[in-house]
């Protein structure tokens, strides 16, 4: 019987192959970020407000003036095939479905061109090649495509190193190819050199450009025409300074505790990255949400709504489209149940004070 998403994740670890398996659920080195993620979401407590007329609640909300149904959205998650054979097509056609937004990552299987025309909310993850000729096809690309923004990775000037993936020298299948390099070297793993531990860290040691700094962020924003949220900051000093370099928003996240090890949980930096931005900023976080509680709590806490990671691939491993959309709906249920014994008509009623810290 599948109650939460937890029960998902035990159906997902029993049939997905070892090595895979490793990729999408480890994180960096001890995992400690990993672990922390989840259990920080206890050292907050919720202080219900009662007897508020709660008949009738609305989840619906506002992204950059797009308008969805939850405030629950699908983080940019690599590779998606491996999960589903429909891999991000399937996760679009429930995002769409489901009236929420999807961020595409550009190390998909399907390309631009194919996850495009399937929904009209779709950001579009961009890792920044060392080739800028290359990134800027690809933004241009997402703007022919009708993509609503430009998620801008930063935590990742090179991959944090997941033991696991080194110990089953994790690789791309064959088989699969990522739709964004047709044609390129980084079409799979088959063209780069061959390496002992992770083809991942070694195609992306090939890909990635460390030297990057904040003034690229004016650049994609002059490129694309196009929002861009900056993702992976922790520090509030570092999202002010993303936002003054022409950044729209900020996306909370330490990449689900696969970089940085040890790095800070995500909730806790909430309240004082919103602090610093201010109001108008557009605030999203990622990192261990999985229970309705623990969205409530990210948008008590400041934020204007939350992203889920390996929950997609939970549910796409699952039943492929169809998948996804439980993940969305079984989440969503619980934002409802906590909304209603919180006294939360809608989101816009979620506020500070409904949480205190333990
Ligand atoms: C990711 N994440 C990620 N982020 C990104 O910016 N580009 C990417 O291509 C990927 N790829 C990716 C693959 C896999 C297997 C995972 C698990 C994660 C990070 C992702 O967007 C998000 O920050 C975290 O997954 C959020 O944490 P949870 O929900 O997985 O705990
Ligand atoms: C990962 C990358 C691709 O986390 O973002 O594996």
């Amino acid at each position: 019987m599948i109650i939460n998403l937890f029960d998902l994740e035990k159906k997902f670890s029993l049939k997905i192959p070892k090595a895979i398996d490793g990729y999408y659920s480890s994180g960096a080195r001890d995992e400690v970020t990993l672990k922390r993620n989840r259990e920080i979401f206890n050292n907050y407590e919720l202080l219900p407000k009662l007897l508020r007329d709660v008949s009738n609640i609305s989840t619906s909300t506002e992204l950059m003036g797009i308008g969805i149904d939850s405030p629950i959205l699908l983080a940019p998650v690599a590779m998606q095939q491996m999960a589903h054979q429909d891999g991000e097509l399937a996760t679009a056609k429930a995002a769409k479905n489901f009236n929420t937004i999807m961020t595409h990552s550009t190390i998909s299987n399907y390309g631009i061109q194919d996850v495009g025309p399937v929904h009209d909310k779709l950001f579009f993850q961009l890792y920044f090649s060392k080739d800028r000729d290359f990134t800027k096809e690809l933004i241009l690309k997402c703007k022919k495509n009708n993509y609503k923004a430009i998620v801008f990775t930063v935590d990742a000037p090179r991959l944090g190193t997941r033991e696991a993936d080194e110990r089953n020298s994790f690789k791309m299948p064959s088989s699969l190819q990522l739709g964004n390099f047709i044609g390129t070297k980084f079409e799979n793993f088959d063209d780069i050199e061959e390496y002992e531990g992770s083809s991942m860290a070694a195609h992306s040691d090939h890909l990635f450009d460390p030297s990057l700094t904040f003034d690229v962020i004016s650049w994609i924003k002059e490129i694309s025409g196009l929002p861009v949220l900056v993702k992976g900051i922790l520090r509030p000093d570092d999202a002010q300074k993303a936002i003054s370099f022409g950044a729209d928003g900020i996306i909370i996240s330490n990449h689900g505790g696969r970089q940085l090890d040890t790095a800070v949980p995500t909730l806790k930096q909430i309240e004082p990255i919103r602090n610093q931005v201010g109001k108008d900023a557009t605030l999203i976080v990622d990192g261990g949400v999985r229970r309705g509680t623990d969205v409530l709590k990210c948008i008590a806490l400041g934020a204007d709504v939350v992203q889920i990671g390996r929950p997609l691939l939970w549910g796409l491993n699952y039943d492929g489209q169809k998948g996804v959309e439980l993940v969305l709906d079984l989440l969503n249920k619980e934002l409802i149940e906590t909304m209603i014994l919180t006294g939360c008509k809608d989101i816009s009623e979620i506020s500070r004070d409904l949480v205190i810290e333990k």
